[in-house]
């Protein structure tokens, strides 16, 4: 999968704003091919050393998967949580590997020149920052999704992974799943017709966050490097751990959360790039505690090319449409195609099922092409543009909700055309000395 690079005014603009200009004729080829990297090069038979930025949930996870690629090694661990850390190093020593290098700060860790690469698994607010920071590093990233939490940030993820040629992948697997790739395939060869509409939703149960207490900063976690980035707040306790993703001040909502990876497979399948027109509704309907992101949203993109993508979040009913909590279907002049998990069914005018495929899925496909795309030199399946143009989505819905707005956007790059309080959200304030440079 190739990203094209269709809206240059969005791409100098990136350039521009980051200084770049200068840099950015020699960037990349129009194969898609890195320009030689100017770090340690990885060759074909190298194994790659991986660190992992966060190992609680997600991180641990990809720790395992990575461990037991064979042409992968999990060398370093970083958290601010010293449990995470120590429950992590002895799972990785379990499956067989050796004592990884430990650290709380994710600087140290970047300055290891042995490193080829780092997964970004800590919370939304430290994505792009740390992404920025590792590719000015000379290391790939693997940045979990969204990439970005910042509008603005995304772009920075861009223009630094240009700057300094690194692989920097987003993990939205769905992008390598063979089944999902097939389904995307149909799409474009025509087989629903012309794709003038994608439905996504995400539904599930979870329970109330409850009201949370200010207080002591428990003993195992550095409160200030969890932060990061972010301007300091007193800690609370219950931030730490995952509950942040329903604070604005460090997370995106469900929209960010689930939202990111259906609306990517929709704009990929759809084939569009940048909506001219966005607008949201929904609140927080069931529970009266410290969330304060919607647990009821539905966000409407409108597309030049005369398409619509919706998103359709409930975080607390898991009934979702065609008896699934997460899809996306597509609907096409000569029929339709449903996505649920890995798998997928065309339906015809009269609704009835005509094909079914698909099947595969996991994170592990998703690796290798970050992996292989490391040792080829090339963009990998999820590459940092085309993922920072699924994030912006997000952004750009969440934004259209906080201030209760119809969005009218720039389609050649997103941008939120005469309207100032939304334009404000397009960035963030930074902790001082923590804003991201490159
Ligand atoms: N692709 C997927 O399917 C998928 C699935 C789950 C989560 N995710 C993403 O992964 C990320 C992590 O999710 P989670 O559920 O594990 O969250 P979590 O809050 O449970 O874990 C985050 C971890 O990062 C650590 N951390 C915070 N600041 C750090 C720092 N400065 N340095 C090192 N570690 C730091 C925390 O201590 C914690 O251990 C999220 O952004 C989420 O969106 C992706």
């Amino acid at each position: 999968m190739q990203p094209s690079l269709r809206n240059p005014i969005r791409d100098r603009r990136i350039f521009l704003q980051a200084g770049l200009l200068a840099a950015g004729g020699a960037l990349t080829s129009r194969s898609g091919l890195l320009a030689t990297p100017s770090e340690k090069a990885v060759s074909a038979n190298d194994m790659i050393s991986v660190g992992i930025m966060g190992v609680n949930g997600r991180g641990r996870s990809l720790m395992k998967s990575f461990a037991s690629n064979s042409g992968a090694r999990v060398t370093h661990l970083c958290d601010v949580d010293t449990r995470a850390t120590d429950r992590a190093a002895q799972e990785l020593i379990d499956q067989g590997a050796a004592q990884p290098t430990i650290t709380g700060d994710v600087r140290k860790m970047l300055e290891d020149k042995t490193l080829d690469a780092i997964v970004v698994a800590a919370p939304n607010h430290w994505h792009a920052p740390a992404t920025i920071m590792g590719c000015a590093a000379g290391k790939h990233v693997y940045v979990e999704k969204p990439c970005s939490y910042t509008a603005q940030e995304g772009e920075w993820a861009v223009a630094a992974a240009q700057k300094h040629r690194r692989v920097v992948q987003m993990g939205s697997q769905r992008r390598s799943w063979p089944g999902l790739i097939e389904a995307i395939a149909k799409l474009k060869a025509g087989d629903i017709g012309e794709v003038l509409y994608s439905r996504t939703w995400y539904n599930s149960r979870r329970g109330s966050i409850g009201t949370g207490v200010t207080g002591a900063v428990p003993d195992w976690l550095d409160w200030d490097l969890w932060q990061g980035p972010a301007p300091r707040r007193p800690f609370k306790n219950n931030v730490v751990h995952y509950n942040w993703h329903w604070h604005w001040h460090w997370g995106n909502g469900e929209l960010g959360n689930n939202g990111i990876h259906a609306l990517d497979v929709a704009r990929w399948g759809v084939d569009v790039t940048y909506p001219q027109r966005v607008t949201a509704g929904g609140g927080r309907h069931r529970f009266d505690d410290d969330q304060e992101t919607p647990d009821t949203m539905m966000v409407t993109f409108d597309f030049p090319e005369g398409r619509t993508i919706t998103w359709e979040g409930l975080s607390w009913s898991p009934l979702g449409p065609h008896e699934s909590r997460f899809g996306i279907s597509f609907h096409g002049t000569e029929g339709s195609l449903v996505i649920r998990d890995a798998k997928y069914v065309q339906f015809n005018l009269q609704d009835k099922p005509v094909l079914e495929g698909g099947g595969g899925g996991g994170d592990h496909v998703h690796l290798e092409d970050f992996l292989d795309a490391i040792r080829q030199g090339r963009r990998p399946n999820a590459d940092i543009l085309e993922a920072h143009r699924s994030t912006l989505l997000c952004h750009l819905g969440n934004i259209a909700y906080r201030t209760s707005s119809v969005l009218h956007t720039d389609p050649d790059n997103g941008a939120i055309l005469n309207h100032p309080e939304a334009a404000a959200l397009w960035t963030r304030e930074y902790e001082t000395g923590w804003e991201p440079t490159f």
